[in-house]
């Protein structure tokens, strides 16, 4: 359903290119919960917007649904029936979180409908369905709502940057449940961009990405492990911050 090909993504790096993404190579059939992982900086991030369109390869193509899109805009990627939930997502001042989740579902959602999607986020409706998606929201409820608008898209593939990144420790139990029922639900493909255990846990297939480069696919956690744990001993609802990645688990 989603191929990349000989994929690569170059910047200007001081008179010289640097490669971001290089020659990878990956493909993603129907049906499958994927999530991607690796150190940071090693391209996760840039190769989710390669697959919303935010920006285009320096070489390479990708595919969805056997048609070629590498030139497509997001629009049109959108229409085709990608989502992609930013890892910093975007504010939109003057917005009411009612219409931004209406425009998501692209039809006249009712109130109660809409509350719906909040609700299953974590988020108590009443309290956010009339707010602003402005400044006045906290980096974690934003992306809960970022979250919700990609459940009323209800795409075939939707993208998830780092979804738990700014989601406090409570919310994340609830946080798990929503990707648990998503993957169950979904008729569609999930790609989540995660560090942490409990989503690699229920993955159908773990990619990581070092260095631009996919350095190796397999199945749920297990052959992932050790390079997963830094820390082999873990307290009860130990949290550990390493850069801006959180590794949390609980017993
Ligand atoms: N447009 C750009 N210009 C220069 N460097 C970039 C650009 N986009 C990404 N990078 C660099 O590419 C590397 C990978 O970034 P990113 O995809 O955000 O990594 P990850 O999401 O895995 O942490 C980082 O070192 C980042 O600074
Ligand atoms: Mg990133």
């Amino acid at each position: 359903m989603l191929t990349l090909k000989n994929v690569s993504f170059d910047v200007k790096d001081d008179g010289g290119e640097k490669g971001i993404i290089r020659d990878l190579s990956l493909s993603i059939d129907d049906h499958k919960f994927v999530v991607i992982t690796g150190p940071n900086g090693g391209g996760k991030s840039t190769l989710a917007k390669l697959i919303a369109g935010i920006i285009k390869p320096t070489a390479g193509q990708i595919f969805f649904d056997d048609k070629d899109i590498t030139d497509m805009s997001i629009t049109d990627r959108a229409n085709m029936g990608i989502s992609f939930a930013f890892q910093q997502p975007v504010r939109f001042k003057g917005v009411q979180v009612l219409d931004l989740i209406r425009l998501a579902a692209k039809k006249h959602l009712s109130a109660a409908d809409a509350c719906q999607y909040l609700s299953e986020v974590g988020l108590c409706a009443k309290d956010y369905i009339n707010r602003e998606v402005n400044a006045s929201l906290s980096g974690g409820e934003l992306k809960r709502i970022e979250i919700a608008t990609v459940l009323a898209r209800g795409t075939k593939l939707s993208v998830f940057d780092e979804p738990e990144a700014g989601i406090d420790l409570w919310s994340f139990q609830n946080l798990i449940q929503v990707f648990e029922r998503m993957r169950e639900n979904t008729n569609g493909s999930i790609i989540i961009i995660s560090h942490q255990e409990r989503i690699l846990n229920i993955a159908d297939e773990i990619v990581m990405i070092a260095d631009g480069r996919s350095s190796s696919r397999g199945r749920r956690r297990r052959s992932f492990r050790s390079s997963l744990e830094p820390h082999p001993r873990w307290t009860r609802a130990a949290c550990f911050t390493r850069g801006r990645d959180r590794w949390i688990r609980f017993r």
